[in-house]
């Protein structure tokens, strides 16, 4: 085969060499014309043939070595996370170029099995606002299964039961030895129950009444951004982080000194005081943003004219209502009907949500 194909290519010279001598040399023989010129097609289509199979050769030579080469420099970027991963020196204003924290969001329901029209609104709200890839719902009730008309709605909701993982975990009866008395296991045992998930997955923990107003995209990309506003101890309703953020394990350390008896010692206090304090540059310090504070939560029920929308998320606070607002008795609780009428920002934030989420086709659907 070897041997013909130089013979042919010889031919094929030879014959366009006739072909152009032929003007200078008089008359062609017609038939030699005609027999050259098949012998020439023939020729040129097998080495036509030829040159594509070689370049489809040396395509997939090629193709192969940049899958060989990515899988390398995938391998390099899996060891500078790796590297990275020990926050050594870490950036805590630039933070890093490109995301190092999961885009899950975490939940966790203690000894809460029943959907409300607020887990519903804020549930809603961080999906369409910042669209996660996952919600991890952390879960210590049987059978992993929730239950209500709500939990129903969102069972309807395709795109986004297909994104919720429910996950077992049982509330912390203990830390470092210490026994968490049983009346505080579902509070405290949550403050500690949210550090170990994030120590475990990375992602974005939110509390349960967190409203999320924009997409959180821009914190993914520091090892930690917490609140933690002017004059105040941290507030961990919305943690964002990865599972090796250096603060993690000194927070979750801290309980060693555990005090059940003060509320907020260790899950605010001890690690503003005893960590924060010194170490500032572990942490992104998130002001505002995250509406943590008491005097902005309480705008969304008693001030018509509160502009939330600027903010990155909204604790609703709603279990502190019944305290916090004048009002609370003309609407203590909340449905989609109450907040059709609802005069104050916290009705337009779930009406939002409600015609986003399609809900009452559902429920109509269902009549
Ligand atoms: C970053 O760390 C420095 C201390 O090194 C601190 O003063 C600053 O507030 C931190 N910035 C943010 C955004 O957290």
């Amino acid at each position: 085969m070897a041997g013909n194909y130089w013979t042919d290519m010889f031919l094929t010279y030879n014959n366009i060499r006739q072909i152009f001598i032929w003007p200078l040399g008089g008359e062609p023989d017609k038939r030699i014309y005609s027999l050259v010129t098949h012998k020439m097609r023939v020729a040129m289509l097998r080495n036509l043939l030829r040159l594509s199979a070689v370049v489809l050769f040396l395509g997939m030579i090629l193709f192969m070595a940049t899958a060989v080469l990515e899988d390398l420099s995938g391998n390099f970027q899996q060891q500078r996370l790796d590297f990275e991963s020990t926050f050594a020196s870490f950036n805590n204003e630039t933070g890093a170029d490109h995301f190092i924290v999961p885009n899950i969001i975490h939940l966790i329901r203690f000894s809460q099995p029943e959907f409300s029209f607020i887990d519903y609104i804020c549930i809603q709200a961080a999906f369409r606002n910042h669209r996660p890839d996952h919600f991890y719902i952390h879960t210590n009730e049987a059978g992993r299964k929730f239950r209500g008309k709500y939990w129903e709605l969102i069972e309807r909701d395709l795109e986004l039961r297909s994104r919720i993982r429910i996950l077992p975990l049982e509330p912390p009866s203990e830390i470092f030895g210490q026994e968490i008395p049983p009346d505080l296991r579902l509070f405290h045992g949550g403050d500690i129950a949210r550090i170990r998930t994030i120590m475990k997955y990375g992602g974005i923990y939110l509390d349960n009444d967190v409203y999320v107003i924009k997409n959180l995209d821009k914190y993914r990309k520091y090892e930690i951004a917490i609140n933690w506003d002017k004059d105040q101890f941290l507030g961990t309703q919305v943690i964002i982080a990865n599972r090796r953020a250096r603060f993690l394990a000194m927070w979750l350390d801290s309980y060693r000194e555990y005090h059940p008896e003060l509320w907020y010692y260790n899950a605010g206090e001890r690690p503003t005081t005893e960590i924060l304090y010194r170490y500032p540059e572990l942490v992104h310090r998130v002001k505002v943003q995250f509406g943590a504070d008491i005097s902005l939560s309480l705008n969304l029920y008693v001030e018509k004219k509160f502009d939330w929308r600027p903010l990155d998320t909204i604790h609703l606070m709603i279990n502190h209502r019944s305290y916090m607002d004048p009002y609370y008795n003309e609407t203590p609780s909340f449905d989609e009907n109450v907040i059709k009428t609802y005069p104050y920002p916290f009705g337009e934030m779930a009406r939002e949500m409600v015609a986003a989420s399609g809900m009452n086709n559902f429920i109509n659907a269902k009549k």
